[in-house]
């Protein structure tokens, strides 16, 4: 409306000749001039990919806010980052609005479908089926992410989604050219793209494609169309439904057109807490993120910390990553589902109760905090996406987003062009069965029917005197410890070094296994031996993990800046 509105006007003033356009043509090019001259900016975006990134830019340029652009990165992403996420998944998008300061979290979780039953994930003698919750029909979930666009299209974007949508239908109809890290992923899941069902759209002729190659998606063009006409029901019904619906049964799952135009995001309260003088915003249950957040960083607020990278700083930050964890594995869920202990387990007297047992010299053992089932570990692999925003007018955008692991379930509706994410897999099938991030759980997170599993995505801000920092991750079970190490820093430094944010190397714990995860590069010996010395088992992780997305707004002018992690592909901008 607001948009045909404005062309209507210009349609007006068109009349006075080409004289006007020159003029707006030159304002244009100065402004773009003056843009690229590194003036300070007072927007920023980063994410995963830099054509998503540019359509933030985009969409900011034409006058839309920091919700329309999140709308155009998020739908970017789900088509230049396939395997990370997109229409078939879901996530959490935390936004503050400037106007009133309103915070809230978009929860657009995916929930199991009604039909659900555990007979699809169990045999006969009660084995987990393998596979059962990572491929085909059984692993997908009934997907959010569609909703939250239209949702934050209808309550907090200023431009219509024809608009918003546009960059993602032009990217997914005239293709783009993948990069190095599209053709390294599709090599590594070759296989499971050419035996997948109408997944060989992301293969170059039957294999995975070169760097460079053109990846044209027309179906995904045609159901983003779809949904920029008529919002939800392009999507959650007519035959983008019944092709899912028909596709995911048809792979042994059992979703019904109900659950789709049942599908609802739902705003919830972020987790908010203090944390020496800053103020922190974070992903609310179904994710455990915020939780975890906080209680890790109330615990970690009665020690004297030096620096995250000393030893001594570090191995506190483990232990309370333990406890946290433990106690993830312990308590949460979909709070729809289970009643959930939220306000006693971020309570500073209860992180007091739990880091009384930190000693500074001498880690814990997991399986002394509680009971630690059995189980054997599966393999794993990472994926998802996160984008930060800020516009000028301060609101901002926390989003990470994902259909799980790489390619998710390994299901594209016949003429959708949707790849169904494989979220399945973060509910707990039984205590002694760890998922693909080795996380085990309690039965709070047991399946069911229209329940949310329990996430680790933890889009966070945190505010203090410099500013406000925006941030996020993918990896699974190691979000949670990326935002708590970039937290500290952030906290920690009196100047804002966002790109040294992003790169800082990174460790990891989470209870079970009882071991201390570290990046290949960035942990001296000396550190390990220091680890080691306190009774940690340090394990050296055979590749680097997480793509953390940033900007930060400065409180004093409004500048704004963005970095992306030098492990993924991402371009921050302005
Ligand atoms: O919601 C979760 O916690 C997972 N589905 C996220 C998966 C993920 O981050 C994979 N990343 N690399």
């Amino acid at each position: 409306m607001r948009e045909r509105a404005a062309a209507a006007a210009m349609g007006r003033r068109s009349s006075t000749g080409a004289w006007w356009r020159l003029v707006v043509f030159t304002l244009i090019v100065s402004c773009a001039a003056v843009r690229h001259a590194g003036a300070e900016q007072t927007a920023a975006v980063a994410s995963a990919h830099p054509l998503a990134t540019a359509a933030g830019h985009a969409v900011l340029e034409r006058g839309g806010n920091a919700f329309d652009a999140a709308i155009a990165v998020a739908a970017a992403l789900a088509v230049v980052e396939p395997y990370s996420s997109g229409l078939g998944g879901g996530g959490f998008f935390l936004l503050h609005r400037a106007a009133d300061s309103a915070q809230v979290m978009v929860d657009a979780r995916e929930t199991a479908p009604g039909a659900v039953a555990m007979s699809q994930y169990f045999d006969r003698d009660g084995r987990p089926i393998p596979g059962a919750t990572v491929r085909g029909g059984t692993a997908a979930a009934i997907p959010g992410l569609p909703a939250a666009l239209v949702h934050l299209e209808q309550r907090y974007g200023k431009l219509p989604l024809a608009v918003t949508l546009a960059p993602a239908i032009r990217l997914a109809r005239e293709g783009f050219q993948v990069d190095s890290r599209y053709a390294q992923i599709a090599k590594m899941r070759e296989s499971f793209l050419q035996s997948g069902v109408n997944t060989e759209v992301f293969l170059d002729r039957g294999r995975a494609p070169q760097t460079g190659y053109r990846l044209r998606q027309p179906a995904l063009a045609a159901t983003l169309e779809r949904i920029a006409r008529s919002g939800a029901a392009g999507f959650y019904e007519g035959p983008v439904a019944a092709a899912m619906v028909d596709a995911v049964n048809r792979a042994g799952g059992a979703w019904r057109a109900a659950d789709l135009t049942g599908y609802k995001v739902i705003e919830r309260e972020p987790v908010r807490f203090e944390y020496r003088g800053a103020t922190i915003t974070a992903a609310a249950l179904p994710s455990a993120g915020g939780i975890a957040l906080a209680q890790s960083l109330a615990m970690l607020e009665g020690f004297a910390l030096e620096r995250v990278g000393e030893p001594a700083t570090d191995h506190l930050i483990v232990e309370a990553l333990r406890r946290a964890f433990h106690d993830r594995a312990r308590y949460l869920a979909d709070p729809d589902f289970v009643r959930v202990p939220v306000a006693r387990l971020v309570s500073r007297d209860y992180a007091r109760s739990r880091a009384a047992s930190i000693t500074a010299t001498k880690a814990s053992r997991s399986d002394a905090l509680g009971v630690v089932p059995d189980g054997l570990p599966k393999a794993e692999s990472r994926n998802t996406t996160h984008l930060s925003i800020v516009d000028s007018a301060g609101n901002r955008v926390a989003a990470t987003v994902t259909i799980n692991l790489l390619f998710g379930s390994g299901v594209v509706p016949a003429g959708t062009g949707v790849l169904l994410n494989n979220e399945m897999d973060d509910f707990t099938l039984r205590a002694d069965v760890p998922n693909a991030f080795m996380l085990k759980g309690g039965l709070a997170n047991r399946i069911e029917p229209r329940k949310r599993p329990l996430s680790s995505m933890t889009p966070a801000f945190v505010e203090d005197d410099k500013g406000v920092l925006v941030l996020g991750a993918p990896g699974g079970s190691r979000i949670v410890s990326q935002v708590l190490l970039a937290t500290l820093e952030y906290l920690r430094a009196p100047d804002v070094d966002l790109a040294r944010l992003v790169a800082m190397p990174r460790y990891h714990h989470q209870y079970w296994p009882d071991h201390v995860e570290v990046e290949p590069q960035g942990f001296s010996a000396e550190w390990r031996a220091a680890m080691s010395a306190k009774g940690h088992e340090v394990v050296v992780a055979n590749r680097r993990w997480g793509n953390m997305q940033a900007v930060f707004k400065a409180k004093r002018g409004g500048a704004a800046q963005a970095a992306s992690d030098p492990r993924g592909a991402g371009v921050a901008g302005y």
